[in-house]
Parts: C-alpha cells; sequence; structure tokens
C-alpha cells in the first residue's frame, strides 16, 4: 500500500487534467476564503496599522541585514517549530500533524501532476511521503482532536462535542483518513468492487469542506500565525515592543495557588 500511488489507479476512470483542475480549484477556494476572512475581521488592517504605530516607538532603526536576520530566526525557530505552543504534548502533536500536512499536500501535488498518467511510473518516495505525511496528520489531529483541544482539556467537555470552531481540525484529519483507507482499498485490489469509491467520494468530500471552508474554520492561521510572529519578533528587536511596556523589573510573585496545578485555563 505505502508504494501505492492513488492516483494513478483513479486514472483509468478520471482524466489526470480532471485531477489537476481539482487541485487548482482547491488552491483558489484557499486564496478566496482567506481575502473574504481578511475582509471580514479587518485583521490584517489592524496588524498593519498596528506595525506603523509601534514603528513610531522603535527605538533603534534596523538596517536590511538586522532585519533579515530577525525573519531568518523568526521563521527557523518560531515558525519552523511553532515554538509559541511551548515544550510539551501541544507541541509534540503540533508539529505532528504540521508536517505530516505539508508532506501529504507536497506529495498529493506531485503525483497528479506528475505521476497521474496511466503510462507514468511513479518514484516510490512520492507514495512513501504520501502515506506518511497522510498517518502524522491522522495521529497529530487526533491527539489534539481527543486529548488536548480546550474544551476537553480545561473546560471537561465530552470529546464527541462538536461546534464550529473544528471544521479545521476534523476536516483535515478527514481527509487524510479517507485517503489513507481509499489508497488501502486500491492496493486490495478488488477489482470493480464499490468500497474504494466510496472511500473516493469521501476524500474528495472532506478534501471540498477543508478548502472550501477556509472562511468559517481556522485554516488561515498558518498564514496568519508566521506573519504575527515576524511582526513580534521585529518588535522586540527595534525595541518598540509592540507598544507594550517592558516587563516590571521585580520578583515573580503568584502566591501559592499557582503550585496546586498545572496551568491549563484559557
Ligand atoms: C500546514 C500548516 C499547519 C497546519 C496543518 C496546522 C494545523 C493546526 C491544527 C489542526 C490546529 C488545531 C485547530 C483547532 O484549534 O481546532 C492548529 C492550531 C494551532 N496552530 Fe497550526 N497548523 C499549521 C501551521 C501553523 C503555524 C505555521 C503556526 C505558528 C507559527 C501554527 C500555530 C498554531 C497555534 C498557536 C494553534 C493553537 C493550538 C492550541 O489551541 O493548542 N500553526 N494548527
Amino acid at each position: 500500500m505505502i508504494y501505492n500511488n492513488p492516483f494513478l489507479g483513479l486514472s483509468s476512470f478520471i482524466a489526470p487534467v480532471a485531477m489537476q483542475g481539482f487541485v487548482i480549484v482547491m488552491i483558489v477556494l484557499v486564496v478566496l476564503g482567506t481575502l473574504l476572512d481578511i475582509i471580514h475581521k479587518k485583521n490584517v488592517k489592524y496588524f498593519f496599522n498596528n506595525a506603523k504605530k509601534a514603528k513610531k516607538n522603535a527605538k533603534i532603526e534596523l538596517t536590511t541585514s538586522q532585519r533579515t536576520s530577525v525573519i531568518l530566526k523568526t521563521v527557523a525557530y518560531d515558525i519552523a517549530t511553532t515554538s509559541e505552543l511551548g515544550k510539551g504534548k501541544r507541541r509534540a502533536a503540533h508539529l505532528l500533524g504540521m508536517y505530516g500536512t505539508i508532506l501529504f499536500w507536497i506529495g498529493s501535488v506531485i503525483m497528479i501532476f506528475c505521476y497521474s498518467s496511466p503510462s507514468s511510473d511513479t518514484p516510490s518516495f512520492w507514495p512513501i511521503i504520501w502515506h506518511v505525511g497522510a498517518l502524522m496528520t491522522v495521529i497529530g489531529g487526533g491527539w489534539f482532536w481527543f486529548f488536548l483541544r480546550v474544551d476537553v482539556y480545561s473546560e471537561a467537555q465530552p470529546w464527541y462535542r462538536i461546534i464550529k470552531a473544528d471544521l479545521f481540525v476534523l476536516a483535515l484529519v478527514a481527509s487524510s483518513l479517507t485517503g489513507l483507507i481509499w489508497s488501502y482499498l486500491q492496493s486490495l485490489n478488488l477489482n470493480d468492487r464499490w468500497d474504494d469509491k466510496v472511500f473516493l467520494v469521501l476524500f474528495i468530500v472532506s478534501n471540498l469542506v477543508l478548502f472550501g471552508g477556509v472562511y468559517w474554520s481556522k485554516f488561515a492561521h498558518m498564514f496568519y500565525k508566521p506573519g504575527a510572529a515576524i511582526q513580534k519578533n521585529l518588535a522586540e528587536a527595534d525595541g518598540s515592543r509592540d507598544n507594550l511596556p517592558p516587563p516590571a523589573d521585580a520578583p515573580k510573585q503568584f502566591g501559592l495557588g499557582i503550585k496546586r496545578e498545572e496551568p491549563k485555563h484559557y
């Protein structure tokens, strides 16, 4: 199964150009959903106004090389390791899901655009990347969904309570899981049986929900979070501190209550 390019099997009844068109439509949906979200929330406008205001409070004028160095360090550390999530399980689950998704999407695009015609021979590297990525996403996303979600972890809600905010994580896990099952059933060579077709339909539907639901889901955080991290670190480096006061020069005294339980309330 892990060496199976599922899009090659699909090419016997769906033309590669149709699969490629589907990927392009998904990319367009992400761009449109993010733009609508930006217009609706006015978050980018706020972000730039805030950055302009903070610039006036800058204590140092950063040179281009200093700015580049701050940006590169932010990409290598804050963004690539999602340092915002601290050191625990939350970060481990997120890294699994994030890198899993990146591998799964890259594998999908390469196999659909380069190796989906019936005559093509797929190097085994790409199906492996695709299956490993999907598995990592299912594990990371499932871990987050069942155990780490704020509603479940901090607010004692049951894991099966679903709200609109869960759209992103559920659609993400559903697209990887249905993709994996579809590939597995295909690799069993069931000929004209219906099973793999059902999972193909579920795979298509979950992708439509994931990419078509950007406006309603948390999808766009993957663009906003890196931008915010870069701005925060630039504001730290030029001394403007995003218009916030410097940390107090006083001992940290939170009282004994802080020792009673691990902080996990949001
Ligand atoms: C392919 C890229 C990414 C994927 C697939 C992804 C996936 C996810 C998922 C599934 C969640 C849980 C959403 C929920 O609350 O229901 C999440 C939350 C989060 N993500 Fe990402 N993410 C990506 C990129 C990033 C990046 C680049 C950053 C930061 C630089 C980031 C920071 C966060 C943070 C801070 C949370 C909140 C976590 C929490 O509530 O514990 N993500 N992400």
